[in-house]
């Protein structure tokens, strides 16, 4: 049966790297009968959690009506969470972040969400592979924490302008592993 796979990007670019790989892992999920939305965190007005943990008290998640509320229904149907991001300054982009920092009011308010794997797709200009561990780790972190289990990391190095991506391997890698799940 097919999985619910909700795949976060957080470029603010349209139609960046992080984009075209995200939808080069959606249309491999699809060709292996899975149901795939996308998530455009970083082109979303989503604020960080303040820590008031007044979640889920006026109905929402969160209780400032951002475009977190938004998007957590699709959160609370997944079964599978890929995170496709830029990294920024050897992390997540800020957008994403505080997309999954507001996965807390899930926590707080005592919601038990559905996510049982997780996927991280991570890009950036460098050509060090090392200078991705700062999301690579925190994601090893973040879902060993949150009990999903990685279905697999896929870091892209030397992409920087939107589209460079497209004359890389990794686009097929990303569909790859897309159909993998
Ligand atoms: C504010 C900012 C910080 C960045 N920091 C890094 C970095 O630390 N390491 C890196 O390799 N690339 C860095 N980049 C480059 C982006 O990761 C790169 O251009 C990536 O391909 C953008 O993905 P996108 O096309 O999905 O927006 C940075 C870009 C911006 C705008």
């Amino acid at each position: 049966m097919g999985k619910n796979i909700a795949i976060l990007t957080g470029s603010p670019r349209k139609n960046g790297n992080s984009d075209l790989l995200a939808k080069a892992f959606a249309e491999g999920a699809q060709s292996a009968g899975h149901k795939v939305v996308i998530l455009e965190a970083g082109k979303k007005r989503i604020r960080g959690c303040i820590a008031c943990k007044k979640c889920f008290s006026k109905g929402t998640p969160c209780v400032f009506d951002d475009d977190f509320n938004g998007i957590a229904p699709e959160i609370e149907k997944a079964d599978v969470l890929v995170i496709s991001t830029p990294i920024y300054y050897f992390s997540f982009t800020s957008q994403i972040k505080a997309a999954i920092d507001k996965m807390y009011s899930f926590y707080v308010g005592e919601k038990a969400l559905n996510i049982k794997e997780s996927v991280l797709i991570a890009c950036g200009e460098t050509e060090e592979p090392s200078e991705f561990e700062g999301v690579t780790q925190t994601y090893e972190l973040i879902a060993n924490f949150m009990q999903w289990h990685d279905r697999g990391v896929l870091t892209v190095p030397n992409v920087n302008e939107i589209g460079d991506v497209n004359s890389t391997e990794a686009m097929e890698a990303a569909k790859k592993l897309g159909m993998s799940i």
